[in-house]
């Protein structure tokens, strides 16, 4: 059985593209689970196909003033005809940001994200790791970082490019979602074909 996880992202200087990277490696570290990266800005009929086809859809924007970027939303207003369709229902999804600032108001872009999958009967993916960088004795290596719930929120220092910014516990953390997804997806799809013979031998 095989899990297709596509990642719908932009990113305007690099660094939601690093993170979305280290999603895609974090997929890849589970056995059975591919990933498809998509930018959301040069969207072609084989990009609308894989997130159709695709079992669970990871979207990363950048945080613009407080929001989703501009290009994201406008991704995200074309997806109404798949709305409409509910062509996207009962897939999985989860979400990650960047912001220059630690805080940043980057809980409003992941909430914008989560009820964007919500409208599409999508199924949100929580973080589920524990917040680093709380303590007297913990540090910016820490993964979860920000202490994050909702989903990866990372930190980019504004004079540094996505080569180095951000930093590696950053990327990690959105690795492990990525692992996270591609372990749950693999886990529904098991179910729903477990159901689906039962059904048909009953
Ligand atoms: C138009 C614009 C608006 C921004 N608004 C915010 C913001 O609200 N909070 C913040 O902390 N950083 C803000 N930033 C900084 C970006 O979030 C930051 O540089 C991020 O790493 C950019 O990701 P990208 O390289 O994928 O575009 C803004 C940057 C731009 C260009």
């Amino acid at each position: 059985m095989q899990a297709h996880i596509a990642i719908a992202y932009h990113s305007g200087y690099g660094h939601t593209r690093a993170l979305a990277d280290a999603v895609a490696q974090g997929v890849a570290r589970v056995p059975g689970a591919t990933a498809a990266l998509i930018d959301v800005v040069s969207l072609s009929d084989p990009d609308w196909k894989a997130l159709g086809q695709a079992d669970a859809i990871i979207f990363g924007s950048p945080t613009y003033m407080g929001a989703v970027s501009g290009p994201f939303k406008h991704f995200m207003d074309l997806t109404s005809a798949t709305w409409l369709a509910r062509g996207w229902s009962n897939k999985l999804a989860a979400g990650f940001t960047v912001s220059s600032s630690q805080a940043g108001d980057k809980f409003a872009t992941l909430s914008q994200l989560s009820t964007f999958a919500a409208q599409h009967g999508m199924i949100w993916v929580s973080l589920d790791q524990l917040p680093g960088n709380n303590s007297s004795t913990a540090s910016v290596d820490d993964l979860n970082r920000i202490g994050a719930s909702i989903g990866v929120m990372a930190q980019a220092n504004n004079d540094q490019g996505p080569d180095v910014a951000p930093p590696g516990s950053d990327r990690e953390t959105a690795a492990r979602l990525g692992v996270r997804v591609a372990e749950l997806t693999l886990r529904f799809l098991r179910g729903a074909d477990a159901a689906r013979m039962m059904e048909a031998s009953a």
